[in-house]
């Protein structure tokens, strides 16, 4: 008899990608479709929420019906629905919300409600054979933290940011530089023919015990080294400057993160006696060629296997909200149809807050 399989359809509105993807308990992407607002967004030089929550409203119900042919999957195959309900900004996450309620209500279906970064966090579980508990490295545009994933909807917060993410900070050097946004992948491409060593900018909370990030100091330290430099040189930079400025900071940066991190691993290897310990990066930054680099040399020290998810499912996407649902859906986790959008919804609620953090932690 030919065994029965769970679709889930899973949507994704939290931020500045309209995503939607169906997704197999048996771990196969049927479809996964991500529209990017970069464009709308690159004049201000960041995600402005009013725009982003238009333009999910004015695409979603397209790429919802896009997602449906292209895996060839009729209303009646899904078994549920799965929706990033937080955290994020507050009009996206509603515009999928409420999408997600009407498809569940008119198509009978259960509503499965997703923690975006519980998203990120389960990805990895999708495309290999993880088993809990690991370590997760989560950097993108809005947060920056290091958990260990116990298992579905049970993480231990090691570390949070107390002021910026870490795509943050690369996104406002990349202003400050005149790059180009997303800064990330523009300060990389600055910093490959630039000189780290040139500018000695401050390794955030680097020697500190525990692990939570800064990025603000650091960021404020190349706006300085920048203003000095257009002082000294009557106005004008050169790309050399610029290229050095660049390779400087992703140093720091770099080196902030990977003592952070150095100190989670110590935490996590101690907390769980397991044979193989893992740590899993995720989120847009993971592309980063210089942070890649020096975390497998920390993992190759530490004794630890580095997975990461493929870039696609690394940013945000629909996918990894459709895995998180199917790892729900077995676990039977349905939601009401009178849940509500949150903007902030942390992972470890018993987490202290970081001195200093905003409503990103
Ligand atoms: O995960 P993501 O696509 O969206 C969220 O923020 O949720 O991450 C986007 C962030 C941006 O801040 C972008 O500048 C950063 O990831 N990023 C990078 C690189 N590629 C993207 N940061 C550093 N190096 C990169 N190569
Ligand atoms: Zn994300």
């Amino acid at each position: 008899m030919k065994e029965q399989k769970s679709l889930i359809m899973g949507i994704e509105s939290s931020c500045d990608e309209t995503a939607v993807a169906i997704v197999s308990d048996n771990k196969k992407i049927l479809s996964n479709i991500v529209l990017t607002q970069l464009e709308e967004h690159k004049p201000y030089g960041g995600v402005v929420p009013e725009i982003a929550a238009r333009s999910h409203i004015n695409h979603l119900n397209r790429l919802v019906r896009q997602a449906l042919e292209e895996a060839s999957v009729k209303w009646s195959d899904l078994s549920a629905i799965a929706v990033t309900s937080g955290p994020g900004l507050i009009g996206g996450v509603m515009v999928g919300l409420m999408t997600a309620k009407a498809i569940a209500y008119a198509r009978r279906v259960p509503l499965i409600s997703v923690n975006h970064l519980e998203g990120h966090a389960l990805s990895i579980r999708l495309t290999e054979a993880v088993e809990f508990p690991y370590l997760l490295l989560l950097v993108s545009g809005g947060h920056c933290q290091l958990l260990i994933v116990y298992g579905v909807g049970n993480y231990e917060r090691l570390g949070t940011t107390i002021d910026d993410a870490a795509g943050e900070a690369f996104d406002k050097v990349a202003k400050t530089l005149g790059l180009e946004y997303p800064g990330g992948p523009a300060v990389e491409k600055a910093a490959l023919l630039g000189d780290a060593s040139r500018f000695k900018f401050p390794r955030p909370l680097k020697g500190r015990p525990g692990s939570n990030f800064s990025f603000s100091g650091l960021k404020t330290s190349v706006l300085r080294a920048k203003d000095r430099l257009v002082e000294a040189k009557d106005g004008v930079l050169s790309r050399q400057d610029i290229c050095d400025l660049a390779a400087s900071f992703q140093e720091a940066l770099t080196d902030a993160i990977i003592d952070r991190v150095a100190n989670s691993i110590d935490y996590y290897i101690d907390k769980t006696p397991i044979s193989e310990h893992i740590l899993v990066v995720a989120g847009g930054v993971a592309a980063n060629s210089c942070i890649k680099e020096k975390l497998a040399a920390l993992c190759i020290q530490k004794g630890l296997l580095l997975k990461a998810p493929p870039m696609n499912l690394c940013t945000d996407n629909g996918a990894m909200i459709a895995w998180a649902g199917v790892e729900k859906f077995k676990l039977k986790e349905f939601a009401d149809l009178n849940i509500g959008a949150v903007a902030r919804w942390p992972l470890d609620p018993d987490a202290k807050p970081a001195v200093g953090a905003g409503i990103k932690a």
